[in-house]
């Protein structure tokens, strides 16, 4: 029964823990199949830093603590609100998300806190804002930095007493919310350059969550890699090969500066036109003037020969991707081309992490079998068990 258990039937779940005596984030993890939130294990991998969110986030999701979630973009902070509304005691009541920069400053008030009718002109009846739609549920203020001081100072009440008052009204009402608050830059930087108040801040980040960026957590990728791979063949029904070994440590050596969505959005387009040649290229460095860049930051003394051996090895590692290209990836021609050892350009491949063996075709064709119709239906995944 518990696999059915959907999460905003997270009390339920809970009722169930009871009596099975079973970890509620386990029994979570198999009624989040049927939300369509990535399981438990691929949420959270195996490092050390996301075991520690996982940690936290168990402790805390069924207090009524407000919980800042910071990290870069991609990171899957807006994953881990949905785990916490999810798993908190205010599962069934609404989670109320207001992307703050998406809203003009000059209505942020009202869509916040709401209005009285004959507020101001055109303000022809009474509307409930986020804050009042969020009563007994969660209210997520992403990218909270860009709230105007005016709008922290009125959401610094509702978290003192949960009182507040609609715009144009004079009536103070009292609601009973859940603050969670999402960030990817530095609120401090921001305290110090008094755009964010530091009494707010101190509110919102009673306990405060930083999930690491993708470079930082690369031992999860293959794990990823295979989730998002298996996801999208059941999506597009079609499932590609398996992505070559030089492909995966391609991906390793990858610096992610989109994170989890950056990861996700390849290994979409990998499933849906199958070319690890185009997965490929997009991993690769731009080509700057050449392959050298003479662009430094000059604000702390530089090396000079940390920078030259750097550009030296960008400008090798796009001059061997070059002439592998032109030698259709046969590595005893560009080895010889290059006038290199083939050895040589064996460990050259391996520590700039580049393929060493062709990426495969374009397999889209392969989609459909010959002799099918156009509107025929695509074969089903092959089941896959292997991870990367
Ligand atoms: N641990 C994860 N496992 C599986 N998918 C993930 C994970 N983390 C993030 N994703 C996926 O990556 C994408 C980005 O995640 P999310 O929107 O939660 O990131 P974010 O930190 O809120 O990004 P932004 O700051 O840009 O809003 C989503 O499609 C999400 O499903
Ligand atoms: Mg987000």
């Amino acid at each position: 029964m518990a696999l059915h258990v959907l999460v905003n039937k997270h009390c339920t779940i809970l009722h169930l823990c009871a009596e099975t005596g079973r970890d509620p984030l386990v029994q979570f993890a198999e009624s989040a199949v049927a939300n369509n939130l990535p399981p438990m294990d691929i949420l959270f991998g195996k490092t050390a830093a996301m075991q520690a969110v996982r940690n936290k986030i168990e402790r805390v999701a069924e207090t009524d603590v407000p919980v800042l979630i910071q990290g870069e973009s991609g990171t899957g902070k807006e994953l881990c609100v949905q785990l916490l509304h999810a798993l908190s005691l205010r599962a069934r009541g609404a989670l109320v998300k207001v992307s703050c920069p998406a809203i003009p400053h000059s209505l942020l008030e009202t869509e916040l806190f709401g209005y009285e009718k004959g507020a101001f002109t055109g303000a022809m009846n009474t509307k409930l804002g986020r804050v009042e739609q969020a009563h007994n549920g969660t209210l997520f203020l992403d990218e909270v930095g860009s709230l105007d001081l005016n709008v922290q100072s009125k959401l610094l009440q509702v978290l003192q007493d949960g009182t507040f008052t609609r715009v144009g009204g004079h009536e103070s009402r009292s609601i009973t919310t859940r603050l969670v608050t999402a960030a990817n830059g530095d609120l401090r930087t921001q305290v110090e350059a008094g755009t964010f108040r530091l009494d707010f801040l101190f509110r919102i980040n009673a306990v405060t969550i930083n999930l690491p960026p993708l470079r930082e957590r690369i031992a999860d990728l293959p794990v990823l890699i295979d989730y998002f791979i298996d996801h999208y063949s059941k999506i597009f029904n079609h499932t590609p090969e398996l992505l070559s070994k030089s492909a995966v440590r391609l991906m390793q050596n990858y610096h992610w500066p989109g994170n989890i969505r950056q990861l996700e959005n390849l290994v979409r387009s990998y499933v849906l036109i199958g070319s690890e040649e185009a997965l490929v290229s997009e991993l690769m460095p731009e080509e700057k003037n050449g392959g050298i860049t003479t662009e430094i930051d000059l604000s702390a003394p530089v090396s000079l020969k940390n920078i030259t051996r750097q550009a030296t090895h960008d400008l090798e590692r796009q001059i061997i991707l070059k002439v592998l290209q032109a030698n259709s990836w046969n590595r005893q021609k560009t080895a010889k081309w290059l006038q290199i050892s083939y050895r040589s350009l064996l460990y050259k491949l391996s520590e700039a992490g580049m393929p060493e063996v062709p990426p495969r075709p374009i397999r889209v064709t392969s989609m459909r079998k010959p002799g099918e119709s156009v509107g025929a239906p695509l074969s089903a995944p092959v089941p896959r068990t292997r991870l990367y």
